[in-house]
């Protein structure tokens, strides 16, 4: 592909591509836009604030198609300067260099691979500038011009950009909004689960949705033919997360279905539904793809155009799965990293990376430190650590230019137990970056450094391998692991732990140190050590569960998800598992076929576990707590620990071990977060009581209206005083209130009653038999203690087996985790439900509640009605 540079100045004319000829490429004739322009400046003097571009994006309301011309030809709008906000930031990024390029390659052809390094503008430009360019609105006319009569949507305008993680998500959005100038909603905005900020003018107004890939999935389950978007910008592809896997071979689908309404490129669509053939694809699914393709062409629908967007990407996988894409490599800036290893494998990494930041603080040159750390807890624990160490040191040891020897707060953040553990010591700002992290909190590591403030330490887990963008930063300190799922077929059993990092991964963390200048790149592990990890990270799509991913597609009219279209295919064995799970549970029948009880808790955005356990509640009178459970589950970290285990100061952590005592419930963690969540609402009307009339009405209307309560209520001092973290329990009502729309709105669909105030009595005896109807395919029961010898029975010697179970499913050996509410009791109970497993050192369950064996005749595995 040849660039044409672009000095940010000059003025564009306008790139005249022929389409034709590209294998799979559109074959739209389109108009010159002469003639739109001055259309559009009247509406500019419309939406003055709301759409700012240079192109023909706002065209969308003209009351005129332009007639499709017999020879072939697309004219992408000039790309003039940038207009917006940031224009200077913007005109600086790499892409900035290809964008008129970027746009010929989109209006060309159907897929377009972009590979360029994380902080190139990828995505946060990419979208806007297909946007500005009016090509989708083109393309939707070019499609409806040949239908008798108009239809009622603008279906094909919008794009839809995926990420594999939320809060990537919910930034970008923001970013591009006050990038394009408009308010979060209008022509930008973010739909990931519970959180929805688009199309706040109206239905379909929003243009770049950046969406969860998640989200989109579960669009498609509604619509499969993905109707309102022109293109589907999946970002983030090299890290292969479950559902864009399954989003590839979805837009795929939708793609042929598109294509074949829009022209007829039969050579091309053929090559895009290579498993077109009836003899691959059971009659059932045939059928589907032909009643997709009548629908796309009744409502004439544009060609669905695809970009797949990576930091690195196995490109040879993706031109087999979409033959005939075009790609455009974009080179980054990259300084040399020097490489570093540990002579001797480190047993401790979190004790390795915390030396290892000492030193680089003392003797190293100025510039940032970012630290690669597993999961949440340890960065929290280095965090602490760091604190201290920084905070102990002597005046003299203290950097030059640094703060006093205090603990600043940060400006906004200030010492709410919610602050997390950025904090600035002795001149050193400490910030942690990981996915449960409140969006606002994670700012604070990108942000540009505060006064005083000489060095800036980031500890994250992998969310900065590639996902976002920290400049500044000269040392990268490599732990070598990540957090992952994984999953044995032959146990069913999926659990979260702690592994190897890929070469690949290892790469990327070392290229952050060399984004402004030369860096260093310190890998806590010996060079050997490295020479073994695996050359790439497995997908996730091979080492999960599948039930969510199989009832998605079921849900999606995928008769047969053996045959679907994965870029790589899961294990058959695999698939098998799932059936069996999702038959277990009611949601397919011996035909493999979806039934209403499936069809139901496909609309809920849960695990089938969970959405399985939601449905029941009904039967057991008990929705109203359930869906309190529910949610509860759904916000993470709710219970704030502070500290960590570099804690021994201020006993802090045993005065939050304390607090959160107070709600344990002996049943177990389901109850215990009930009860939480209980108090907290029963507090919060309390303050609102409290509050002056005015005040006091509008806080209870945000309480009626379950809209989600004020911040008062958030960081009221019984928040404090409990160490519960009020943004999560925010989050868990907010999850809450979107569950009971969900569960009254499908009641409305289905004649199926489901009343959310149905509540148990004060024994909460059905409430158990529910989590345990719910759960039941996750029972644990207690191993018998060994028989004691006397000798150690005479010495006191307590049974080592007290809190060790075994697993029903796949019989595996477990421990209760130590931070459930259950951990150490004596005695433990017979037996458990549990809401996952969880790897570290030994496997965990988690999420723990006591139920009664006998309850458990009732569901017998594979056998629910
Ligand atoms: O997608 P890619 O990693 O190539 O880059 P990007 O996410 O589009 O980021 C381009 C630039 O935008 C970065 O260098 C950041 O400075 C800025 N950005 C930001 O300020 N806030 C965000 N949420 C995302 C990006």
């Amino acid at each position: 592909v040849t660039t044409s540079p672009d000095d940010g100045n000059t003025k564009h004319l306008p790139t005249e591509i022929t389409a034709s000829t590209t294998p799979g490429g559109s074959s739209t004739g389109l108009d010159s836009t002469g003639k739109k322009k001055s259309k559009k400046k009247k509406k500019k003097k419309k939406h003055k604030k709301s759409i700012i571009d240079n192109g023909s994006a706002d065209s969308d309301e003209d009351s005129k198609s332009p007639q499709p011309k017999s020879k072939s030809k697309i004219i992408v709008p000039a790309q003039g300067p940038l207009k917006g906000m940031l224009i200077k930031e913007r005109t600086n990024l790499p892409v900035y260099q290809h964008r008129a390029e970027i746009c010929k390659l989109a209006a060309d052809n159907d897929v377009i691979l972009v590979v360029a390094e994380t902080g190139s503008g990828k995505s946060t430009q990419i979208p806007a500038y297909i946007y500005q360019s009016g090509m989708l609105t083109i393309f939707a006319k070019q499609a409806i011009a040949a239908l008798k009569s108009r239809p009622k949507r603008k279906y094909g305008r919008t794009i839809c950009v995926t990420q594999p993680r939320r809060v990537a998500a919910i930034t970008l959005a923001k970013r591009v909004c006050d990038e394009l100038g408009c308010n979060p909603g209008e022509t930008v905005g973010h739909r990931v689960r519970f959180d929805d900020t688009t199309d706040v003018r109206g239905h379909d107004t929003t243009k770049i949705i950046y969406a969860t890939d998640g989200m989109l999935l579960r669009e498609a389950i509604s619509d499969p033919l993905l109707q309102r978007y022109g293109m589907v910008v999946l970002d983030e592809a090299h890290e292969r997360s479950l559902q864009t896997d399954v989003l590839f071979g979805v837009v795929k689908r939708a793609m042929a279905a598109r294509q074949a309404s829009s022209s007829s490129n039969v050579d091309s669509l053929a090559k895009l539904d290579d498993s077109n053939d009836d003899e691959s694809h059971s009659d059932k699914d045939s059928e589907t793809l032909r009643n997709m393709r009548e629908m796309a062409t009744s409502l004439g629908l544009p060609p669905l155009k695809v970009c797949v967007m990576s930091a690195t990407l196995d490109v040879e996988t993706f031109q087999n799965f979409f033959p005939g894409s075009a790609m455009i490599k974009i080179p980054g800036r990259q300084f040399p990293v020097q490489l570093a290893y540990t002579d001797v494998p480190q047993e401790d990494y979190l004790d390795a990376a915390l030396k290892t930041a000492i030193q680089i603080q003392k003797y190293g040159e100025e510039g940032d430190v970012l630290i690669f750390l597993p999961g949440q807890d340890e960065i929290e624990d280095l965090a602490t650590l760091l604190k201290r160490h920084f905070e102990d040191l002597e005046p003299d040891d203290a950097p030059e230019n640094g703060a006093n020897n205090i603990v600043q707060n940060i400006k906004g953040i200030g010492t709410s137990i919610d602050s997390g553990s950025t904090v600035m010591v002795n001149g050193v700002l400490i910030c942690v970056l990981y996915a449960a992290l409140p969006p606002e909190q994670q700012m604070l590591a990108f942000r540009s450094k505060p006064d005083g403030c000489t060095r800036k330490i980031i500890i994250s887990t992998n969310i900065a391998e590639t996902s976002v963008t920290l400049d500044g930063i000269k040392y990268v300190v490599d732990c070598g692991k990540h957090k992952s799922r994984e999953y044995v077929s032959s146990t069913g059993m999926e659990s979260l732990g702690v592994v190897d990092i890929s070469k690949a991964q290892a790469a990327q963390r070392m290229g952050r140190a060399g984004r402004v200048s030369e860096g260093v790149c310190l890998r806590l592990y010996p060079e050997v050590a490295f020479d073994s990890l695996e050359e790439t990270t497995v997908p996730e799509i091979l080492r999960v569960n599948l039930a969510q991913v199989v009832l998605q597609l079921k849900g999606m009219g995928v008769h047969d998800p053996r045959s679907f279209s994965f870029l790589t295919p899961p294990s058959p064995e695999n698939i098998e598992k799932s059936f069996e799970l999702l038959g277990a549970l009611g949601a397919i029948d011996e035909e493999m076929k979806l039934t209403s009880y499936g069809k139901e808790m496909s609309k809920l955005p849960l695990d089938p576990v969970f959405a399985h356990l939601l449905l029941q509640s009904s039967k057991f009178e008990c929705v109203d707590e359930i869906l309190t459970v529910v949610s509860m589950l759904s916000a993470e970290n709710i219970f704030f620990r502070p500290g960590g285990r570099g804690d021994d100061s201020g006993g802090l952590a045993a005065k939050s071990a304390a607090a959160h005592r107070r709600f344990a419930s002996h049943e177990g963690d389901l109850p215990t977060l009930l009860n939480v969540y209980k108090a907290w609402r029963k507090e919060a009307i309390y303050i609102s009581a409290s509050q002056p009339s005015k005040m006091r009405k509008k806080l209870e209307k945000e309480m009626i209206n379950k809209k989600g309560p004020s911040s008062k209520m958030l960081h009221g001092d019984w928040c404090k005083q409990n160490f519960i973290s009020g943004r999560a329990l925010a989050r868990a009502h907010d999850v809450r209130s979107q569950l009971s729309e969900l569960c009254v709105r499908s009641a409305e669909k289905n004649g199926l009653a489901m009343d959310i105030h149905l509540s148990c009595n004060a024994e909460m005896t059905s409430f158990f038999q529910c989590i345990c109807a719910g759960l039941f395919l996750q029972v644990a029961t207690r191993l018998p203690a060994p028989p004691q010898d006397k000798k150690s029975s005479r010495a006191g010697h307590i049974p080592t087996t007290r809190g060790h179970y075994k697993t029903r499913q796949g019989k595996q050996s477990v421990s209760i985790h130590p931070l459930s509410f259950l951990f150490g009791r004596n005695p433990a109970p017979k037996c458990v439900v549990y809401t996952d497993l969880l790897y570290t050192s030994k496997l965990y369950i988690r999420g723990v509640t006591q139920i009664r064996e006998e309850w458990l005749d009732d569901f017998e595995f594979g056998s629910l009605d």
